[in-house]
């Protein structure tokens, strides 16, 4: 893929991964690719601004050979230390030996132990910077957004943000900006990337937000490590965020549920009856044929969640665990939740759904709707019922 200037003097000289499509092992669906941005800063002095995964690395110096001598870098900022961002460090510092690296304290400690190597690290905090020339690179720590050692480089000069993992997205393309591509698929692109990877870290997202605020940084392009640079709309993105991070939902109630013999999809199907009644958006999800990374965005942008499972061996089905046990680490608090389901003989289904919801911080709407066996006229008529008053619930929140 071309190299592209971005900024004057500044090069992205990352690389395009068409295939991949599964990220951080499995919980990370990626059906667009993804890319590892990494970017060259041509001054005084040659700065590189991260590196890309590790089978990228000799992409990633021929890159930088189009633009200059790739042995003449002379500092290596190491925003984030993942693999993904960090994987080709040592091609880079092989070529290199001389040059300096700059990482937070945290980024220090875990390049230690991921590389065990002897490289001249600099330690630097918010405030601290780096003049390489005409251009001064600040840096902005930012722990947990989303690694300990996270951190964000910004060049005044040319009012550019590099947050790294930050309003990144995973999307492959062969173009780099924002008014180049739909900027719409870019954008559920970014919040899906949000509500799977920082929506636990919603509060500090917002400090954040705030504390780039009274920084008063001017930003005109934020270039993030993954997916589409933000020329045209980084205004956008940053408003977005900053709702994403407030919990600002859309008035919209998603229903996901597995089932044995269809008692719960007849149950799940009444409550949309309900909640269609109402005039409330709602989306429907059985987990084991859905992608669940678009159920999960789907459920943290929701006002309110319904989760159903049919009760085997006293708990629920078992394509329902990963979902459930994501969702209590990636927090819903402020939603409206409601557990149902069918039981034989013996319940539990629902005990579990009640104890994982409460965990990942929604509030439960009422006790469980439970049916024995097969809902009959009555049962599916109260569940529609139920759906409605949910819906209204959701209109007023
Ligand atoms: Fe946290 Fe893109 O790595």
């Amino acid at each position: 893929m071309a190299v592209t200037e971005i900024k004057k003097g500044v090069y992205w000289v990352g690389a395009v991964d068409w295939n991949i499509r599964s990220f951080h092992g499995p919980t990370f669906t990626t059906p667009y690719g993804t890319t590892y941005n990494s970017y060259l800063i041509v001054d005084e002095q040659i700065t590189l601004v991260d590196a890309v995964y590790t089978p990228f690395a000799q992409e990633l110096i021929d890159h930088i050979a189009e633009i200059i001598d790739p042995t003449t870098i002379d500092n290596v900022v190491v925003n984030h230390i993942e693999t993904d961002h960090a994987g080709a460090l040592p091609n880079i510092m092989a070529l290199n030996p001389g040059a300096r690296m700059f990482a937070t304290n945290n980024a220090k400690v875990g390049l230690a132990k991921h590389f065990d190597q002897d490289w001249d690290i600099t330690v630097v905090k918010s405030g601290d910077t780096l003049k390489t020339g005409k251009y001064t690179l600040s840096f902005l720590e930012a722990p947990m957004l989303h690694w300990p050692d996270s951190m964000f480089t910004y060049i005044g000069e040319l009012k550019l943000l590099m947050p790294n993992d930050a309003f990144g997205q995973h999307y492959a393309s062969n173009f780099r900006f924002d008014d180049q591509v739909n900027f719409n698929h870019v954008m559920d692109e970014a919040r899906k990337y949000y509500a799977n990877i920082l929506n636990p870290f919603s509060k500090l997202v917002l400090k954040k937000l705030a504390e780039v605020e009274s920084l008063g940084l001017e930003i005109d392009m934020i270039a993030p490590s993954h997916g589409i640079i933000w020329r045209q709309n980084p205004d956008k993105i940053l408003q977005a965020y900053s709702g994403w991070a407030k919990g600002e939902s859309a008035k919209k109630v998603v229903i996901l549920y597995d089932t044995m013999w269809e008692s719960t999809t007849k149950l799940a199907k009444a409550f949309m009856e309900g909640i269609t009644e109402a005039g409330v958006e709602a989306a429907l999800y059985q987990v084991s044929k859905t992608d669940h990374n678009d159920i999960l965005t789907d459920v943290i942008n929701a006002s309110a969640v319904l989760i159903g499972s049919s009760t085997v061996n006293n708990n629920i089905l078992p394509s329902l665990s990963p979902i459930l046990d994501e969702l209590v680490g990636l927090k819903a608090p402020g939603k409206i939740g409601l557990a149902f389901g069918s039981q034989g003989w013996a319940g539990g289904a629902v005990k579990t759904i009640e104890q994982r919801l409460t965990e990942a911080g929604v509030e439960m709407h009422g006790p469980a709707f439970v049916v024995k066996w097969l809902p009959n006229g009555e049962e599916l008529q109260r569940a529609k019922e139920l759906g409605k008053e949910i819906a209204m619930q959701v209109v007023h929140s």
